[in-house]
């Protein structure tokens, strides 16, 4: 088992060996957690990625980086970005119904952006729906702004995207993992 697979993103010590108490934690997505994804992306999106889609994502792809908010062993939502020299680029996230609203997404974006920073990226872009009132309201909240559209993107309606776009710098990583965890990593 990649060791990866139980190291806490967002910061918050946890003893060596500590059991999962059912805290909202955030780990690298594991092929056990796609099962508990997918239902929230059914949730979620239009044309939900199939199973074999985030198998292949975090077991095949290598500028692919995945993590998942767990309450316990129940998925409560994901974030995936591609990692290509400096930049990162946002692939999905999404939280299930029941949990938004409640900084979920939050958390999860600043946790990958903080991931891409240790990782050397110094960019974070991402692409949303023009109509996607919610999500552009998140990015906004953390310093994503509108650079440009790509008109026609969506295939399954011909909606634009709107491409967004953040420059990274050392307080999005610290003001995920404070000192302490940074030893961990
Ligand atoms: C977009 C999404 C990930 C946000 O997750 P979340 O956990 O609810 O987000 P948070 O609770 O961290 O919200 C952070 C901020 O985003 C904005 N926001 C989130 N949901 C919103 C809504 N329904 N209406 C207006 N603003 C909203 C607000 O500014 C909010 O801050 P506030 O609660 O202090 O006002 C979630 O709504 C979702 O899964 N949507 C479906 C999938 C999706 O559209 N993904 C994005 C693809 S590009």
């Amino acid at each position: 088992m990649n060791p990866e697979n139980n190291r806490l993103y967002d910061g918050r010590p946890r003893a060596q060996g500590s059991p999962d108490d059912g805290q909202l934690q955030i780990h690298v997505m594991a092929v056990s957690d796609i099962p508990g994804v997918q239902v929230i992306e059914r949730h979620s999106f239009p044309t939900p990625w199939s199973m074999r889609a985030f198998v292949s994502e975090i077991t095949e792809n290598d500028c692919a980086h995945y993590l998942v908010m767990r309450k316990g062993q129940l998925v409560v939502g994901y974030v995936g970005m591609w990692l290509i020299l400096d930049e990162g680029h946002i692939t999905n996230i999404a939280v299930h119904p029941a949990w938004r609203r409640q900084g979920v997404g939050t958390r999860l974006l600043k946790a990958i952006a903080a991931h891409a920073y240790r990782l050397g990226a110094r960019k974070m872009t991402l692409e949303v729906r023009r109509s996607n009132y919610q999500a552009q309201a998140l990015y906004h909240k953390l310093g994503y702004s509108t650079i440009g559209v790509r008109p026609g993107y969506y295939l399954d309606n011909g909606e634009d995207a709107l491409i967004m776009w953040k420059e990274l710098n050392r307080d999005d990583y610290q003001a995920v993992f404070d000192i302490r965890d940074r030893d961990e990593l």
